[in-house]
């Protein structure tokens, strides 16, 4: 292991909560790793200034620019190669042509699908998201690339937005907590994290102009955070500049974002590079931090860090020493991934059973159960013989689709098959696809048509679909109807109209819950939907995700029990897309401009200080067993701003299955002499607790968590006076809560 992988002693953590010996002896302990990535060095230095005094100019700018799809411009005679690059979220992107998008057609570049970014987010498993980064970055190696277009961790502002599946959740402190083990798990195989799209990039809807105004607590409180972890803890070499303006600049060449946030003021060391085709300037761009211009369609030498560069250069707009500033950066990130005299790079391996396992494992951590009335979960199979599968979805591939990176792949374990692989062969399975994915025929697929463009008539079932599935679920024990939406639906560059299940879907689900009551309602889908009339109506609700290769396998292990669901959501699922802060406030998707009115009140912050019910609340879940909570404390009652907050809490299970649970810290300051919402993620653990044991978790809060960001003073501040911290199983669901003085 390259990265500081510090596991705190967990037994001498516990000895000091340990309050009698009894509570010892059946309460283990545990707590989270602490991870962190490895700074770009200086010790090739030397050698980058020997290379670069041997460079043209025409060389050093062939650097600063894509020369193809995906890789800049190298320098074969000085060995120095292409900096090759691939999307993204998903896995690694399938091969592209060198000069257009059309796929370069190899047979060697199937890879694992790994379950979307917003499902890894709902395992809450931090070490999940660490498996999920060295198990990209095996496969990234395995085809020979040195950066990563990922993770994309922008906040979730809107439930409508198209990349909400791509995106982690709307918090920026599990955004942080997922994204630096990520980071250090691909990084620690020689490649690169490009975290993306810095920043204020939350809505695809006029993404290409929009100016973005956020007062600056909130951009600080919110928008930044887990890119500053990202940059600080998980020692990103890359940072991908958005395509939108904030404050009136374009990111990509914002001096404020790029030159003072992230290298002044957090010591970025790595590359910025250019969203494609998101650069509008060339003196600009370079002087105000960019690095490397990617970006299609026209001629890679019209690019504005090409060309034109050498143009500026030479009319001395631009000198020549920022240029070396430039290419030394790229030069560094190159020798640190050892893609120049790399001895021992890592190899890779690519699509391998171990991978899919992986994929597995975070698929099979992601699935959340939202309604389980009267035990209706895991199904019953004694005396089951048929069993009716319902909806478009049970079939539907989401590994590629819509508009932007998807992965090519040899597995995608559908949910149909899943339930083939795992149900006893005795028992009949009765497919109906019951509803018809419907688009705008002569728009679909393109840029931003798919919701943007009315009318929108998709909506109609098929009389002949619909009936089918009515008699499947008439002649079947039991019924699971597969709903949501595909990637097709939720796509990048465009964002939803409304949250409404598309298709026709919620009529589907009616009429089939008035034939067969026995009906379980599975949701495939990346981001909140309207399903308050399904909810109401059928006793058991799966949510599931894109969930990757194995999806389809952990899904039905989730349903048959084999897997005791522990996901919970990222997000809030609203009840009515007007009680959402971006639309409560009016204030999406704005014209040229956007602002956030709702200000540092994002997501659950909003719900929770507005007192607005949630259809279900961030950080909801359940599970096939109960836990119960307790012996909540803390390791002292008063802190120092220095100093680190230990919360211990015991975790009991009370149900008859092992299971996970997430123990989810907020804090809370009613006092407060600034805004502040009513409460805030800042800790949380998942555990597994056997039937009837306990196990007691141990969160530590550094007091600096609980600061807010003073706009006067520009700095991180901590008020001083009495915190509540609340210990709950959901935003909604606190069970225990402590209060601490900070003086
Ligand atoms: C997306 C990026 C992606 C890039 C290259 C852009 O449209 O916004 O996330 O990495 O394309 O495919």
């Amino acid at each position: 292991m390259k990265n500081k992988l510090i596991f705190l002693s967990v037994a001498m953590a516990f000895v000091a909560f340990a309050s009698c010996k009894n509570e010892a002896q059946n309460a283990a302990s545990t707590q989270a790793k602490v991870y962190e990535g490895k700074e770009i060095g200086s010790e090739f230095d030397a050698k980058i200034d020997q290379l670069v005094s041997q460079m043209t100019l025409q060389e050093k700018i062939g650097m600063l620019h894509g020369n193809s799809m995906f890789a800049n411009g190298g320098v074969a005679r000085l060995g120095i190669p292409e900096l090759k690059m691939a999307d993204g979220p998903l896995g690694v992107r399938e091969e592209i042509s060198r000069d257009n998008w059309a796929p370069a057609g190899l047979t060697n570049d199937f890879a694992t699908y790994y379950p979307a970014t917003g499902a890894l987010a709902a395992t809450w498993n931090a070490d999940l998201a660490h498996t999920f980064g060295n198990s990209v970055g095996q496969e990234l190696r395995a085809r020979d690339k040195d950066m990563l277009l990922s993770p994309a961790i922008n906040i979730v502002r809107t439930p409508l937005g198209g990349r909400t599946y791509e995106y982690m959740s709307e918090d920026p402190f599990l955004n942080k907590k997922m994204a630096v083990p990520l980071i250090v798990g691909l990084q620690d195989n020689d490649v690169m994290a490009c975290v993306k799209h810095f920043a204020a990039n939350n809505q695809e809807t006029n993404r290409d102009f929009v100016d973005v105004q956020i007062d600056e607590r909130t951009l600080r409180e919110i928008y930044l955070p887990a890119f500053e972890a990202a940059v600080k803890e998980g020692k990103a070499y890359s940072i991908m500049g958005a395509y939108n303006k904030f404050r009136g600049e374009y990111l990509c060449e914002n001096d404020y974002m790029l030159n003072k946030i992230l290298r002044d003021e957090w010591g970025f060391k790595g590359v910025v590079v250019s969203d494609w085709a998101a650069v509008h300037s060339t003196a600009k761009s370079l002087n105000s931090g960019l690095d490397i211009e990617m970006g299609t369609p026209k001629p890679f030498k019209e690019f504005f860090l090409a060309d034109k560069l050498i143009a500026a250069v030479k009319a001395g707009e631009v000198s020549e020493a920022e240029i070396d500033k430039h290419v030394k950066r790229i030069l560094r990130v190159l020798y640190q991934v050892k893609a120049i005299d790399g001895k021992d790079r890592v190899k890779g391996s690519i699509a391998t059973e171990a991978h899919y396992q992986d994929a597995y494992k975070i698929a099979s951590e992601a699935v959340v159960l939202l309604k389980n009335e009267n035990n209706a979960l895991p199904l019953k199979l004694d005396g089951v013989k048929s069993i009716a599968v319902i909806g478009n979805n049970a079939t539907k591939k989401n590994a590629l689709g819509g508009f932007g990176a998807g992965v090519k792949t040899k597995r995608e374990v559908t949910p149909l098959e899943g339930l083939k692989n795992r149900l006893p062969s005795s028992i009949q399975i009765n497919y109906a696809e019951g509803y018809l994915e419907r688009y705008d025929e002569k728009n679909k697929g393109k840029l931003g048509d798919i919701t943007l463009n009315g009318p929108v008539t998709i909506d109609q079932l098929d009389p002949v679909k619909l009936q089918e599935a009515i008699d499947a679920a008439k002649k079947s024990d039991i019924a699971i109807i597969f709903a949501g939406s595909n990637r097709d639906y939720e796509t990048e560059a465009s964002d939803r109209r409304s949250l409404k299940l598309p298709f026709g879907q919620e009529e589907l689900i009616k009429k089939i819950l008035a034939v067969n009551p026995k009906t379980i309602v599975v949701m495939v889908a990346g981001a909140p939907f309207d399903i308050q009339e399904v909810s109401k109506k059928t006793s058991a609700l799966v949510w599931s995700w894109f969930n990757g290769s194995e999806g389809g396998n952990a899904l039905a292990d989730v349903l048959l029990g084999k897997v005791n669901p522990s996901g919970k959501l990222p997000w809030t699922m609203p009840k009515n897309i007007m009680d959402s802060p971006a639309h409560a406030t009016n204030s999406f998707p704005g014209d040229k401009t956007v602002n956030y009115a709702e200000g540092i009140l994002v997501g659950y912050r909003w719900f929770d200080t507005k007192k607005i019910e949630p259809l279900y609340p961030f950080g909801y879940g359940l599970s096939y067993t109960t836990f119960a909570f307790d012996n909540a404390k803390t390791d002292k009652k008063s802190y120092a701003q220095d100093e680190t907050i230990s919360v211990s809490v015991t975790v009991k299970n009370t149900g008859k299955v092992d299971g996970k649970e997430i123990v989810q810290l907020y804090s809370s300051k009613s006092d407060s002499k600034i805004t502040r919402a009513a409460q805030e993620l800042k800790g949380f653990q998942k555990v597994l607790v056997t039937a009837g044991n306990s196990q007691t978790v141990i969160i530590q809060v550094p007091v600096k968590e609980l600061s807010y960001y003073n706009v006067k003073s520009k700095k991180w501040t901590v008020e001083p006076g009495n915190y509540t911290l609340k210990l709950g199983s959901s935003s909604r669901d606190i069970k225990k809560e402590v209060v601490v003085i900070i003086k």
